[in-house]
């Protein structure tokens, strides 16, 4: 599937992502190299960090936030209404489309 990401510096990247290799946004904008290293999913993954954070620009069906992500944002800086992490954000079919942009580092 398709999915935009605008990096930290104001850049689109529309970028391939596959659906059968159990990703999640944060890892595809490691892979595609999109934030230096060390930047994003500091955590790993665990929704504990909040480096993967990202706004949603648009309607697409994505997941519910998690109790874990809730109170991550709840203490995170930078935090819009649209605002996700990134790490839980799987990459389905049903996300098709969806642009996200990265969170300034915080
Ligand atoms: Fe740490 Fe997503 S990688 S919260």
């Amino acid at each position: 599937i398709k999915i935009t990401i605008i990096d930290r510096e104001g850049v689109f990247h529309e970028v391939d992502a596959p659906t059968d290799m159990n990703m999640n946004i944060m890892e595809l904008v490691r892979a595609y190299e999109l934030a230096p290293e060390g930047t994003i999913g500091i955590c790993g993954g665990m929704a504990m960090c909040a480096s993967c954070q990202c706004y949603v620009l648009n309607d697409v069906p994505l997941p519910a936030k998690s109790a874990s992500e809730e109170a991550m944002l709840s203490e995170a800086f930078n935090v819009l209404e649209n605002s996700r992490l990134g790490c839980q954000i799987s990459i389905t079919p049903q996300i098709e489309g969806l642009v996200v942009e990265l969170a300034p580092e915080a």
